[in-house]
This record gives C-alpha cells, sequence and structure tokens, in this order.
C-alpha cells in the first residue's frame, strides 16, 4: 500500500509546532518552539502575546520542518490542523497558515480536535488496540473516554470544574513556582511526606471528577498557615496534594475498567508527563491485569506529532474540511 504523509500544524496555546508523520505512526520530522519563557513572567500564558509570537513563529517552523524532513509540500497527502479547543487567536493562526497551503497546494484539509490529537500521541509508541480506555489530563481537560474504534469517542465521565493541570498550576502559584508549575510540583513531591490533609475530590460511582474543592484546599491552608506566621513545608504540601490529586483519578479509571471490562488504556494530555500518575497507573493496570500505553515525554505536552496522527485516522475516517474552517475555543470531541 502507498504510504501516507500528514502535515500537522499545532498552536492552540503557547508552542507553535509543525510535525510530518507517515501512515499515522511514525515521525518524519517535527519542530516545536515553545514560548514558555516570554510567558513565565506573567505566570501564565498571555494570549494577545502568544498569538503574535504564533505569526512570528509559523512559517520559520514551517520552513524547518520541511528542510529536515527533507520534503516539499507537494509531496505530503493532506494538512491536518487543531481547530480547537484552546485559545482563539492562537488557534486562528495555525487555521489560516494550514487553509492557506490546503488551498495553494491543492490538499485535503484535516480538523482535528485538541484532544484526538493527545489521544493518537499513544499511536507513535504502539498500535492502538480497540476498544480501549482513554485518560486524558491536560491543562484544560479531564475526561475518561471509551474508544470502541478508531476516531470514534464516547465519552464516559470528566471534569465538573476545573482541569486536573489547571489545578496543578494554580497550586504551584500558591506554592510560589514559576509558571508551567505542574512539573515542578511533580519534582518537588518526590522529595516530601504527605503530611498534610487534603480532602479526597469526588468519591462518587461517576466517571466525573473535581478539582476545584482540592485547589480551595490548598489555598486556603496557605492562607492559613501565612496568618498563624508559619512557612508552608512545601515540599511537603506538593506531596500531599500529588497524592490525592493521582487518586482521584486512579480511583475513577479503576471503576472503569472493572464495570467496562477494559483490557487496554491509554494516557494522554499534559499531565501524563507526570511521574506520581504515570507510576500509579502502571501499578493500576499491572495488578488489573490490562495493557497500558504511557506516550514519551516529547509526546505528552502539545506538539503537531500527535495532530498529524490524529489526522492520519481522521483522513481514513474520511473527514475533511473547506476553506470555510473556523477555529473553535470550546468544543467537544467527536
Ligand atoms: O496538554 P498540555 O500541554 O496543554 C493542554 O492541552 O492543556 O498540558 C499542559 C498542562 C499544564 O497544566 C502543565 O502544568 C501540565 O500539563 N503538566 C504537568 C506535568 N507536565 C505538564 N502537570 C503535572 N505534572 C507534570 N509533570
Ligand atoms: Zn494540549
Amino acid at each position: 500500500m502507498k504510504d501516507t504523509y500528514i502535515l500537522g500544524i499545532e498552536s492552540s496555546c503557547d508552542e507553535t509546532s509543525v510535525s510530518i508523520v507517515k501512515n499515522g505512526t511514525e515521525e518524519i520530522a517535527t519542530v516545536i518552539s515553545s514560548q514558555i519563557d516570554i510567558h513565565k513572567d506573567y505566570g501564565g500564558v498571555v494570549p494577545e502575546i502568544a498569538s503574535r509570537q504564533h505569526v512570528k513563529n509559523v512559517t520559520m517552523v514551517l520552513e524547518e520542518c520541511m528542510s529536515k524532513a527533507n520534503m516539499k509540500i507537494e509531496d505530503v497527502d493532506a494538512i491536518a490542523i487543531t481547530y480547537g479547543p484552546g485559545l482563539i487567536g492562537s488557534l486562528l493562526i495555525g487555521l489560516e497558515t494550514a487553509k492557506t497551503l490546503a488551498f495553494v497546494y491543492n490538499k485535503p484539509l484535516i480538523p482535528v480536535h485538541h484532544i484526538a490529537g493527545h489521544i493518537y500521541a499513544n499511536s507513535l509508541v504502539k498500535e492502538m488496540q480497540f476498544p480501549l480506555l482513554a485518560v486524558v489530563v491536560s491543562g484544560g481537560h479531564t475526561e475518561l473516554i471509551e474508544m470502541p474504534k478508531h476516531y470514534q469517542f464516547d465519552k464516559l465521565g470528566g471534569t465538573l470544574d476545573d482541569a486536573i493541570g489547571e489545578c496543578y498550576d494554580k497550586v504551584a502559584r500558591v506554592i510560589g513556582l514559576e509558571y508551567p508549575g505542574g512539573p515542578k510540583i511533580d519534582k518537588l513531591a518526590k522529595q516530601g511526606k504527605p503530611t498534610y490533609q487534603l480532602p479526597v475530590p469526588l468519591k462518587d460511582d461517576s466517571y466525573n471528577f473535581s478539582f476545584s474543592g482540592l485547589k480551595s484546599a490548598v489555598i486556603n491552608l496557605a492562607h492559613n498557615e501565612e496568618q498563624r506566621g508559619n512557612k508552608i513545608r512545601e515540599a511537603d504540601l506538593a506531596t500531599s496534594f500529588q497524592t490525592v490529586a493521582v487518586e482521584a483519578i486512579v480511583s475513577k479509571v479503576r471503576k472503569a475498567i472493572i464495570n467496562k471490562n477494559i483490557k487496554y488504556v491509554i494516557l494522554a494530555g499534559g499531565v501524563a508527563a507526570n511521574q506520581g500518575l504515570r507510576e500509579a497507573m502502571t501499578n493500576l493496570a499491572n495488578e488489573l491485569k490490562v495493557e497500558l500505553t504511557i506516550p514519551p515525554m516529547k509526546y505528552c505536552t502539545d506538539n503537531a506529532t500527535m495532530i498529524a496522527a490524529a489526522g492520519y485516522y481522521a483522513y481514513l475516517d474520511g473527514r475533511r474540511a473547506d476553506l470555510t474552517l473556523n477555529s473553535k475555543s470550546q468544543d467537544e470531541l467527536k
């Protein structure tokens, strides 16, 4: 069979990335330009600055990717683009780039939901087997999704308020760590003991999550200690928080695996980089004898390789967009 090359573009937040993936499973080339150093001075991503940076970066990133791959745009079979969800100004820069390429080179345009991208980061690791359970944990999403086959997403549950990554970043801010705080909490959590009492969120029978209560508990605890003139034991707070946050996710995953008789689980999204979660998921998979795939660190946070991989399966599924495609800051995965 003829090989299929998908060019992927991702610009939903603060990474400008272009990649080429062969047959949905093999990365040919990728370039990621991160804006973290610019946004960390503000304690988080500033949307206006992010979109202006994408404008500056996108042509260079595209040219560098093509030269790394030693390919021309004419050689690719389709252009896959993250149309949403994300920061609207950021999304638009990638989208207009993709539309221009699709128009000028007469290539199919494949719309990719950002979370489908995170899920398909796993197809770079191993061929996906179905039915599977996708555990999506990112800065904007916390969801359990059952997939009976390629490119079919049945949501079992999700967060009722904050996403797990958002909660990590907020807690990090309270402790005084720089943006993005998630990885820094993860590192600190290895050094402490879970000595602070924090509430375990949403212990119910649903597949939903809730992290705002946990977030508020950490903020209140920090303020109370400050008012009493006590210094927070940062590592202990990081460990206490991570223990509870990871347990909140793993307990719902356990329930889904047992109730739905799942045999194959994948972890997806930026928080899949979390060592505590990776370990807890690995232990759970061993205990319940299910197969688990976790993307390598480079495919956990935002990148265009995962968009090109998802784009390949969306392409096989017959999904196409025309030049009226618009960005969406919010959209359900379907
Ligand atoms: O998937 P992603 O790159 O962007 C979204 O689609 O939202 O995820 C970014 C999120 C941020 O909240 C970041 O703090 C978190 O993932 N993150 C982590 C770790 N690495 C990234 N959270 C906890 N532990 C980590 N090691
Ligand atoms: Zn993401």
